[in-house]
């Protein structure tokens, strides 16, 4: 054994120890030349064998070489766990749940309408769509509400000219369809309208889907059948709903159908204003008159029509005691749904 012989192995220790790359490579290296049996300490041990001129030099030389050796070791392992540490941070791990992308979700309005038009399309009528920009001749003239009658008054309308409104329900849809088309006739015209008109129950804008049926024999029965097969079908067989006499310039007989107020359950409440019951759709046999107006034959020809407010179905539906929530955006109204 000789100083030449502590170089090498000095030499040796330091390249190995420095390509080592995990902890466990390091502590065995640390036991290859610090443990009892390792080369460092064998070399201590044997310092005795050597000529006595020479052993203080190599025992202070090999002692060097221990805490050189030490150091090493202790360092290697640092950059070892340090750089275990910066791959944990961009590690991914496939095992975790995603993280969800917000997802919007469709309006309790949109949800309704389109719910209303597959009960009505698997009862065979056809989705007609018109303008929400509409004349006043389609809007009111034609369904024999003339200029000045008193019967304008039960919309209030928002005027964009003289003769241009907002339409103030979808029933200019039965007449725009009439016009197009022969006997029979059975469409739902699903639509936003508005009217000058905002509290619990009402909004300036809201939605109405329209229906009419025009066939030879058709009777206030079958319009009782349907709306009621409706009901059932959209609620469920117990909702109770009533026909109440009522007055359209465009059908004759009229009525309204409430539905029993789901909120007080018919107890009487803001929604329903104590009566127990909220309306939903304005209904009646369609009026000779407009029959005339788009060239209908009165004597074969008779029809049903309904117009349904879809924010009063949704309302009951959902429970909702304000019609206003629909269109504050609020999101946490809307994330109900
Ligand atoms: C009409 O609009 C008639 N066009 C309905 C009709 C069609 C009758 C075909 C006969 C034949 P009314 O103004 O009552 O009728 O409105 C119909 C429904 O719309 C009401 O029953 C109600 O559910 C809803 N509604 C009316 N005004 C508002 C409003 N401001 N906000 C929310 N819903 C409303
Ligand atoms: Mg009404």
């Amino acid at each position: 054994m000789s100083n030449q012989n502590i170089d090498q192995i000095k030499k040796e220790a330091l390249s190995e120890i420095q390509r080592a790359d995990t902890a466990e490579q390091v502590k065995s290296l640390s036991v290859k030349y610090l443990g009892r049996k390792g080369l460092v300490t064998l070399f201590l041990r044997n310092i005795s064998a050597l000529p006595e001129e020479e052993r203080p030099e190599a025992g202070k030389k090999a002692n060097q070489v221990k805490l050189t050796l030490e150091e090493a070791c202790q360092s290697a392992i640092e950059r070892i766990l340090s750089a275990d540490g910066d791959k944990k941070e961009i590690a991914i791990d496939i095992s975790l749940p995603g993280r969800p992308a917000p997802r919007g979700s469709l309006h309790p309005i949109t949800r309704i309408t389109r719910r209303i038009c597959d009960v009505f399309s698997r009862m065979g009528f056809n989705v007609a769509e018109g303008p929400e920009v509409e004349t006043d001749y389609y809007n009111f003239e034609a369904l024999n509400i003339p200029k000045n009658h008193p019967a304008r008054d039960m919309q209030d309308t928002f005027y964009v000219s003289e003769n241009i409104v907002l339409r103030t329900h979808t029933s200019p849809m039965q007449v725009r369809f009439m016009e197009k088309h022969r006997p029979p006739v059975r469409i739902i015209a699903p639509g936003k309208v508005y009217r000058c008109d905002s509290d619990i129950t009402h909004t300036p804008m809201f939605h109405q889907v329209e229906g009419l049926l025009v066939d030879e024999h058709v009777s206030f029965g079958d319009l009782k059948g349907i709306l009621t097969a409706f009901v059932h079908e959209v609620f469920d067989e117990q909702t109770s709903l009533r026909f109440r006499p009522s007055f359209f310039p465009f059908t004759e007989p009229s009525a309204e159908v409430d539905i029993l107020c789901v909120i007080c359950r018919g107890k009487g409440c803001k929604v329903c204003s104590g009566t127990g019951w909220l309306e939903v759709l304005g209904c009646g046999m369609v009026h000779p008159a407009v029959f005339e107006n788009v060239g209908y034959d009165t004597g074969r020809y008779s029809g049903f029509a309904f117009g349904m407010g879809v924010e009063r179905i949704a309302m009951l539906k959902y429970g909702i005691n304000d019609i206003r929530l629909y269109y504050e955006g609020d999101m946490r109204f809307l994330k109900q749904f």
